[in-house]
């Protein structure tokens, strides 16, 4: 016959004695599938007790219980009617309990005897058995911080019924004035209140704009009413533009329609150009080679299309003209065909 293996096989090796017994009782066991195996049977004499034999018996001795002398626990070294609750011993002999019974009698509900401080979260968490998440800096808190020292009531959960003092109080932005609402919650975590952040449904902060300080679009606190037009904000980088010159070339206000809503740069703009400059015959054209003034309402087709040459592709055209706005009038779209001929010309 072999030795099953299980946890118990180190416990059988110093159990001599008692081994006979005990294989009987595993082999029943193994007969009916069961893995683990009764403890065996510690000492009988009580001065005899090890923590060998402890880790036998129905109290074995754990964490910090495992450091004590016996004395501690079996008061002038008398073993039997031992209590094994631990309100007894932490309670009714030695009131241990910080928080004295208000969080009930039954510390092993919450404890183990590794450390009071540590709670395993397996055994109790605010969130889990009060269905509240203590997150950011409530987690290091007191308890005491929010429940006072009277009890462990429900206490409300709304950020402003504990924070009103502070909203009031908050004057950078002032929250009164800026007329925030009171859910703190749509702008703060529970970190810290510096790391503001707050959903914008009329506007989506992306590129810089999400990197962006809130004062930097909001100036002076004022919050309500902001504009969501680029220029708005951006008239200073408008009229400082050169390459190329926006005021000059009269470009429009409406930056959205050349820079788009990324905010990821002002290079790369992309525009609905009126005459075909991506595509065609004169796709990757400079946009000097038409625009040869800074105004760039005013365009020129003809330093590419040389005169001679493009007066004899117009041999037939009733009202062609060797004039910019004439070849645009008539070709709108940069190609031959269809040309359009404006109404005037006929
Ligand atoms: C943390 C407390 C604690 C410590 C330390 C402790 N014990 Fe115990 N001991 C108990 C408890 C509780 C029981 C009762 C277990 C039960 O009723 O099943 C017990 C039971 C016993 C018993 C059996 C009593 C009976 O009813 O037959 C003996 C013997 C014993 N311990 C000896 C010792 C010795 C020797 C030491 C030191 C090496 C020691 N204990 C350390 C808590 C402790
Ligand atoms: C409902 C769960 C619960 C019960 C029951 C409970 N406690 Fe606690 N206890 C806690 C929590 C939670 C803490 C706080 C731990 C922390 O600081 O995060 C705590 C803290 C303590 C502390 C202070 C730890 C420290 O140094 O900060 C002691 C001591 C303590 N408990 C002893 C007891 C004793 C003794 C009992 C039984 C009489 C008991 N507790 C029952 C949940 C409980
Ligand atoms: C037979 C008495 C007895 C029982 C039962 C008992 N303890 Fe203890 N426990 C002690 C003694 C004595 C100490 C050492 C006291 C001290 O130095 O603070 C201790 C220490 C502790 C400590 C360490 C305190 C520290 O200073 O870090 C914790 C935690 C603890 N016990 C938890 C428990 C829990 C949980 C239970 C129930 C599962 C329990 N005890 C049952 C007697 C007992
Ligand atoms: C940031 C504030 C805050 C801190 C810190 C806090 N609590 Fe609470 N606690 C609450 C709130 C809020 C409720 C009510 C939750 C609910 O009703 O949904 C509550 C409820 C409870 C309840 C249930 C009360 C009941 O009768 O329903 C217990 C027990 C409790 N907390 C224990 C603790 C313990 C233990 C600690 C320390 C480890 C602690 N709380 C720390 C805010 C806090
Ligand atoms: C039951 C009361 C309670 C509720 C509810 C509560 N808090 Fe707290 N909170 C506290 C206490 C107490 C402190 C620590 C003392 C302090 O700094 O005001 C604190 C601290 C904070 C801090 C850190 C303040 C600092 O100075 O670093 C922030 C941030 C915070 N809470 C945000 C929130 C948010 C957001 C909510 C809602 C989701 C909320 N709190 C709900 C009680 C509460
Ligand atoms: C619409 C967004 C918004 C809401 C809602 C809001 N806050 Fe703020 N809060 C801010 C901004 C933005 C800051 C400045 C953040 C920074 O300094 O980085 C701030 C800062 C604070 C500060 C620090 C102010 C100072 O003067 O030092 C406190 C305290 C504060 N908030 C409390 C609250 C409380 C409490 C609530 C809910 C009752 C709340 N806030 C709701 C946006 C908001
Ligand atoms: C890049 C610019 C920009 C940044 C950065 C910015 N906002 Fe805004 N914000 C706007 C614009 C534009 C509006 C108006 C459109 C809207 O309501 O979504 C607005 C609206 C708001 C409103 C609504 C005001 C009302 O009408 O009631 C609040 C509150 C607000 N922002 C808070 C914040 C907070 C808090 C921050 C910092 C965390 C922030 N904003 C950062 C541009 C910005
Ligand atoms: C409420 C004010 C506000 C509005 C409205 C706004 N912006 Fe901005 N924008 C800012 C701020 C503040 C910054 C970051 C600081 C800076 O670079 O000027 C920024 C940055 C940018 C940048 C990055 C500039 C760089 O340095 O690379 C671009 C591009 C930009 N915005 C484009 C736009 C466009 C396009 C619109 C309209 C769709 C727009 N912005 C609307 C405030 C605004
Ligand atoms: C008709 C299209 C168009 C409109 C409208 C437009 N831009 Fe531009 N913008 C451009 C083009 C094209 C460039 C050059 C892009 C490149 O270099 O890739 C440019 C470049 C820029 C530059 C960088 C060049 C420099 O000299 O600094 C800034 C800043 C700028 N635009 C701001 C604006 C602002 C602010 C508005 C709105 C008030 C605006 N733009 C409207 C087409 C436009
Ligand atoms: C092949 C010639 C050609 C090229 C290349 C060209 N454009 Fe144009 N552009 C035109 C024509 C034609 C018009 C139409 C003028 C009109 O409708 O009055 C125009 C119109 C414009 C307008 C409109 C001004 C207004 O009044 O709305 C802007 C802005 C503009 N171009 C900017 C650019 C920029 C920036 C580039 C380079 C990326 C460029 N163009 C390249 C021919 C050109
Ligand atoms: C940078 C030089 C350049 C400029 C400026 C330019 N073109 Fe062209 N264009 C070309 C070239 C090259 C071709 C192809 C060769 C050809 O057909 O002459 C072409 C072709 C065309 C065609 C015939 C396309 C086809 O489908 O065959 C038309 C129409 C045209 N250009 C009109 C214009 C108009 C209108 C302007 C002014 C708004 C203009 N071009 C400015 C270089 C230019
Ligand atoms: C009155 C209208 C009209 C004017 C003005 C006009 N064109 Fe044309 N163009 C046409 C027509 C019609 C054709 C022939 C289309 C066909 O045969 O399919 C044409 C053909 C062309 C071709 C293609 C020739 C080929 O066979 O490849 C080019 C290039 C061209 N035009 C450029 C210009 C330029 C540059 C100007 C300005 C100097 C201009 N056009 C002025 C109507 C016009």
């Amino acid at each position: 016959m072999t030795i099953p293996r299980s946890k118990t096989t180190p416990a059988i090796a110093l159990a001599g004695a008692f081994i006979i017994p005990l294989l009987l009782i595993l082999a029943v066991q193994s007969s009916t599938g069961q893995e683990k195996a009764a403890p065996p049977t510690p000492p009988r004499a009580g001065q005899d007790w090890t923590i060998e034999s402890h880790d036998r018996s129905n109290f074995p001795l754990t964490g910090k219980h495992r450091t004590l002398s016996c004395r501690e626990c079996h008061l002038n070294l008398v073993f039997e009617g031992t209590p094994t609750d631990c309100e007894v011993c932490h309670w009714q002999r030695r009131q241990d309990d910080r928080y004295s019974l208000r969080l009930g009698t039954r510390c092993s509900d919450c404890h183990t005897p590794q450390s009071w401080k540590k709670v395993d979260p397996a055994l109790w968490s605010h969130e889990t058995n009060v269905g509240y998440k203590l997150e950011g800096v409530h987690r290091t808190l007191d308890c005491e911080a929010c429940h006072g020292t009277g009890g462990f009531t429900p206490r409300p959960t709304d950020c402003y019924a504990c924070h009103e003092s502070d909203y009031r109080g908050a004057d950078d932005p002032n929250h009164l004035q800026a007329g925030f609402p009171t859910s703190c919650p749509s702008c703060h975590d529970q970190r810290a209140w510096e790391n503001a952040s707050y959903n914008h449904t009329g506007f989506t902060l992306q590129g810089h704009h999400a990197s962006a300080s809130c004062a930097e679009c909001h100036k002076n606190g004022v919050y309500e009413g902001t504009s969501t037009e680029c220029v708005s904000c951006h008239l200073d980088d408008y009229n400082g533009t050169s390459d190329p010159d926006h005021k000059a070339s009269g470009f429009p206000l409406d930056c959205e329609q050349c820079h788009g809503t990324s905010a990821s740069g002002w290079s790369g703009a992309d525009f609905d150009h009126p005459f075909p400059i991506t595509s065609g015959r004169h796709s990757g054209v400079a946009c000097s080679e038409c625009h040869t003034t800074s105004d760039y309402r005013v365009f020129n087709c003809l330093g590419c299309h040389e005169q001679s040459s493009t007066n004899s592709k117009h041999k037939d055209v009733t009202g062609y003209a060797y004039n910019s706005q004439a070849c645009y009038a008539c070709h709108p779209n940069g190609q031959a065909a269809p040309a359009t001929r404006p109404s005037s010309l006929w």
